[in-house]
């Protein structure tokens, strides 16, 4: 069993997993127990994408389904980018993964003995698992009981990874700064592992909580990670759209049980865009919807086309969805009597730190699972339901792991710093706020170069003034400061709001160069593909069938596929 030191004088693990979604927490029960992992996350054990999902989780247990027909659908929706070798991983563990969370107690939908399965847009068959319409809930409530039991996890919450530390030398990963009550403190482990989830929070609309701001893609790339794919990024049709109201996610499952999409005038109008109605693709419905509403007058903001739940039978409503009747009500529709409104909003990041069939990244000691990863299993647009699968199957890779145990240090004593960062905050502020609006327009669901290019002005421009401020140190320490414990600082923060400006800075930060890196592989990539399409070059290019590949500034194309 491990044995945790006192917090004060060590700070150096086996291993750290950076995130408590699906993907961080199955990771951690994953590896081999011996480990003394450390579990950080930014807010509450319980915050993040994971135990928002609705809709459920693709598996093929039917007997009428099969891997392979679960793999051609994946293929089929990742429009020519998926990794086979991948979908293939995916698809052949899914069932593994599945009785391995009835085995921890996870409480699907029964329908008679059977596991209840529902059908979402673009599978063949209905292979999604699902409880009720709080699905991550009832998956991730599990997980933490889980770990909150295993003595080798010592769960550090809440403390935000700030950069990771890569050791001088070797080029390996070695830990990570963190803010954490208060302090800014070094974290050290013979690995890390990067479950920080998805971006969502660069555009103005968007299904993803306010943790979502990219930090593990940005983190990774800052410290000289490959990243792959980053221009695509899934669409949802169906966001709730009242004003003031967040744009809560309508699951695609209310989609699959019989809801129809309709105008304002009651017209059902997605067969005009595709032979599957409401069913096509993600891709297609979200477009569908934004070009229907582009014949409207309507503030873009605010513009939206109605889901009718009419043809759904009211039990069944309320049976399979109580959390969003709940949500609907709190935001003054009645879904059993009124249709409601919903528009497109930016829901699931394709892209990602570029990662094998173990989780490797191409730094040596640094891995990625769930949404931060690109494994190739999701091409330009993920089949829905997919993405918790993904966290849980490639999470699994992680018992395997091999590591270098490092020795223990004693961290070096504190230095405390008083500075007030209040001045520089009033420019964070704005950026903050300016970014994703800007994001929305340029790099949303259509895209223009000429929109892209005012976009990359922008953000350069912001990067450039943001980068000025003291606040950039903590974030982006100097390339030549070392993994030598005696020579990194611990720091106290004396103002008492340092530590939420500090957050806020480097949130910003990781939002400015994640908006960097999509609109200029949005921009590099002249063709249209699953969720990424330009209306200046609207066709999908044989030529571009290739992973669009990053590293620092440099771009380049994979071979092709
Ligand atoms: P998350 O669950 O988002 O967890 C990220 C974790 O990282 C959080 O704990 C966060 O606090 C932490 N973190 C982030 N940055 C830092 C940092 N700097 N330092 C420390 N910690 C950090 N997929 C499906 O398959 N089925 C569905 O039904 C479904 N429904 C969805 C519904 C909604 C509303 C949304 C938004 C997504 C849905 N998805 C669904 C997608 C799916 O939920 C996500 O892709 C998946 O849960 C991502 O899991 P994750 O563990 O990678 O990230
Ligand atoms: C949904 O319930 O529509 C979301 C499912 C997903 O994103 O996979």
């Amino acid at each position: 069993m491990a044995n945790f030191p006192d917090f004060e004088r060590s700070r150096t693990f086996d291993i750290l997993v950076i995130g408590s979604g699906a993907a961080g927490l199955y990771a951690t029960l994953c590896l081999p127990p011996n480990l003394r992992i450390g579990l950080i996350s930014k807010a509450r054990l319980k915050t993040g994408a994971s135990r928002w999902a609705q809709g459920g989780i693709a598996a093929a247990i039917d007997p009428q389904d099969s891997p392979k027909l679960h793999l051609e659908d994946t293929l089929k929706a990742g429009a020519g980018l998926c990794d086979r070798q991948s979908v293939q991983f995916l698809v052949d563990h899914a069932a593994k993964a599945i009785d391995h969370l009835l085995t921890l107690g996870v409480t699907f939908d029964r329908k008679g003995e059977n596991l209840a399965l529902t059908l979402e847009a673009a599978h063949s068959r209905p292979r999604v698992l699902h409880a009720a319409d709080t699905t991550g809930k009832a998956i991730v409530d599990t997980l933490i009981a889980q770990v909150l039991q295993r003595p080798n996890i010592q769960v550090i919450s809440p403390a935000a990874a700030l950069a990771l530390k890569i050791h001088p030398q070797t080029g390996t990963c070695r830990g990570v700064t963190a803010l954490h009550y208060h302090q800014m403190i070094e974290l050290r482990a013979g690995a890390v592992i990067l479950a920080t989830g998805g971006g969502g929070q660069v555009f103005a609309q968007t299904t993803n909580p306010s943790i979502s701001t990219g930090d593990g893609v940005a983190m990774a790339w800052r410290a000289g990670a490959i990243v792959r794919d980053l221009e695509f990024f899934q669409f949802h049709p169906t966001a709730l759209t009242q004003p003031d109201a967040p744009r809560f996610l309508i699951s695609e499952a209310v989609r699959g049980e019989g809801a129809h999409l309709v105008d304002e005038t009651g017209y059902r109008f997605a067969f005009d865009y595709h032979p599957q109605g409401e069913l096509a693709p993600r891709d297609i419905v979200s477009r569908a919807i934004f070009s229907h509403l582009q014949r409207t007058n309507l503030n873009p903001a605010q513009a939206h086309v109605y889901l009718d739940l009419q043809p759904i039978e009211p039990e069944r409503i309320q049976y399979r969805f109580p959390n969003i009747i709940q949500m609907c009500s709190r935001w003054g529709v009645d879904v059993l009597t009124q249709p409601i409104p919903v528009a497109p909003a930016a829901h699931y990041w394709m892209g990602g730190i570029a990662t094998d069939l173990t989780s490797q990244t191409s730094i040596p000691g640094l891995y990625a699972v769930g949404e931060v990863a690109n494994t190739g299993v999701h091409g330009a647009n993920r089949l829905a339901s997919n993405s918790l699968l993904e966290c849980l199957v490639f999470a699994t890779q992680l018992a395997e792991i091999q590591l270098e145990r490092i020795p223990e240090e004693v961290p070096p004593s504190p230095i405390w710093v008083r500075e007030d960062w209040g001045p520089d905050m009033k420019t964070v502020n704005s950026i903050r706020q300016e970014l994703p609006v800007l994001m929305w327009q340029s790099a949303g669901i259509c895209r223009t170069q000429a929109t892209l290019d005012q976009a990359i002005t922008q953000v350069r421009i912001w990067r450039q003034e943001i980068k000025t401020s003291p606040l950039n140190q903590y974030v982006e320490p100097p390339s030549n400061s070392s993994s030598d414990p005696s020579l990194n600082p611990w720091i106290k923060f004396e103002c008492p709001e340092a530590e939420s400006q500090l957050q806020l800075y480097a949130e910003t930060l990781n939002l400015l160069d994640i908006a960097w890196l999509i609109l200029n592989s949005a921009a590099w990539r002249t063709e249209s593909r699953g969720g990424h399409y330009r209306s200046d070059y609207p066709e999908t290019q044989s030529d571009w069938q290739i992973h669009t590949l990053v590293q620092g500034d440099r771009w380049w194309k994979s071979s092709k596929l």
